[in-house]
């Protein structure tokens, strides 16, 4: 190959690995072989040219070719080249051939999160981009346990947001939930209380907060139990339909917690998580040696910092200097696969939030199964709206076992469906409560686009 043919198959490559990376591809490889885009090209003094026939798109829509989002991930995957692509005859794609003045030295300012966009690894998520590309987290593994901080406004928030909507958009509540604690009430919103994926409500005050984080620990402990018993190591070794979601805990705003026992609670999170499939993000407006002590410090081993007043709150974060010169809300500094990484994380737009959870929800609907559906039918009609594991598991013997009943109670309880375990007043117990929602969704529905 000589240098000019492998100048541009480098930049085909670039061009093609971004729309993997988009998943405009994925679809066909499955359908056994890659058909990839075929293009002819023309290498000119400063730039090169790509030229696709309208029969040649690979199966990609046009509109696919001509989202600006794609084009400034091009960029970023391209070294800060300058991508145009016009729509003629046919789709022409330009590439820079030097990195542009423009955009070499900096990467976009404003890269949206698009979920139709998702790197490989079941819950692995994007970071951002830095002008060599993708900056990917495993949230499972490598990147369970995130410490994040910077001043007010500069991005913490929005990239919880985006790790949250990152795995929702691609797992149901059987394979992960979120648990949320926002004191600032107003952060994680009414989007996000719409989420089946919510372990539990969102904690918006103190009290409830620590309540949650104890939650959590409990959850932490009960999963140690069934997989001891199971004789299991690792979480993800349990059989399907066990009930153990990766369980991500998010905290806000970790000064909430400064020297109370909670906060040894999480860092107890931080350490033993692991192997339970509980990970943790914890963000701080205020990077001080007080809020992050070198324990919480320590067992936070993924850094990420936007930016810091001082340099002092960059060392607290990063444990060095560096993140008191980052200059934009969304612009990170954080030491990821082996390197000091400057990433623009991805921003995301409120839209985004609504369309998922108005989905997921639509997608919940439809996956309430026949037998779930009689199951609340039966509570409501004979039991009196009780779901009691055991009548139930008398009525329907044979269509679904105990176990699976009492982790379907389980799960809906931490969805909001049922609610809490009541007593009489005598303390004998009545079973969780179906409501309204659970009952709205084992109800027949009648769409007027059906008819
Ligand atoms: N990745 C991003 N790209 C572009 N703009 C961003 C990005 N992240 C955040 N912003 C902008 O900054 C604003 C504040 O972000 P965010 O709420 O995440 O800050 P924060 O660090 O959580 O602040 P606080 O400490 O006050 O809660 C957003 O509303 C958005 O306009
Ligand atoms: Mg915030």
């Amino acid at each position: 190959m000589d240098a000019i043919h492998g100048e541009i198959v480098g930049y085909w490559r670039g061009i093609v690995a971004t729309l993997h990376q988009r998943g405009l591809l994925r679809d066909r490889s499955r359908q056994g072989g890659k058909v990839l885009p075929q293009a002819d090209a023309i290498l000119l003094p400063d730039r090169c040219i790509f030229a696709l026939d309208l029969h040649r798109l690979g199966g990609i829509p046009r509109e696919a070719w001509l989202s600006p989002e794609l084009w400034a991930q091009w960029r970023a995957t391209l070294q800060g080249r300058r991508v145009i692509v016009s729509d003629g005859a046919g789709l022409f794609i330009q590439v820079g051939r030097r990195p542009d003045k423009r955009t070499a030295k900096r990467l976009p300012q404003v890269i949206p999160l698009d979920l139709e966009a998702m790197p490989e690894g079941a819950y692995t998520v994007t970071l951002g981009y830095t002008k060599a590309g993708a900056v990917t987290l495993d949230l499972a593994e490598t990147h369970r346990a995130i410490l994040t901080g910077g001043t007010s406004g500069s991005g913490k928030t929005n990239l919880m947001q985006s790790i949250v909507l990152q795995l929702a958009a691609r797992h149901s509540p059987d394979e992960f939930q979120v648990a949320i604690v926002d004191t600032k009430e107003v952060d994680f919103g009414r989007d996000y209380e719409g989420l089946p994926h919510l372990y539990a409500s969102i904690a918006h005050n103190l009290q409830s907060a620590a309540e949650l984080v104890e939650q959590v620990e409990a959850e932490r402990l009960r999963r140690q139990a069934v997989m001891a018993k199971a004789g299991v190591v690792d979480w993800r070794e349990m059989p399907e339909g066990a009930g153990l979601p990766l369980l991500l805990l998010i905290v806000d705003e970790a000064a909430d917690f400064a020297r109370t026992p909670a906060m040894e609670t999480l860092v107890n999170i931080a350490r033993k998580g692991r192997a339970m499939g509980i990970s943790l993000i914890l963000g701080t407006q205020s990077p001080s040696s007080k809020v992050i002590d070198p324990q919480v410090r320590a067992n936070l081993p993924t850094a990420i910092a936007f930016q810091t007043r001082t340099d002092v709150e960059s060392r607290v974060i990063l444990g060095c200097k560096g993140a008191e010169e980052l200059n934009r809300p969304g612009l990170a500094l954080a030491f990821v696969d082996g390197k000091w990484q400057t990433v623009q994380t991805l921003r995301v737009d409120r839209e985004v939030a609504q369309a998922l959870a108005g989905q997921v929800a639509a997608l919940e609907r439809a996956a309430l199964g026949e037998v779930e559906t009689d199951l609340v039918r039966y509570a409501v009609q004979n039991l009196g709206g009780a779901f009691v594991v055991n009548q139930l598991y008398e009525q329907f013997a044979g269509q679904i076992s105990k176990r699976r009943l009492t982790t379907l109670a389980q799960q809906w309880e931490s969805r909001g469906w049922l609610t809490a375990e009541r007593r009489d007043a005598n303390g004998h117990r009545q079973g969780r409560q179906v409501t309204l929602e659970l009952l709205a969704l084992a109800s027949p529905v009648y769409d007027s686009q059906d008819r």
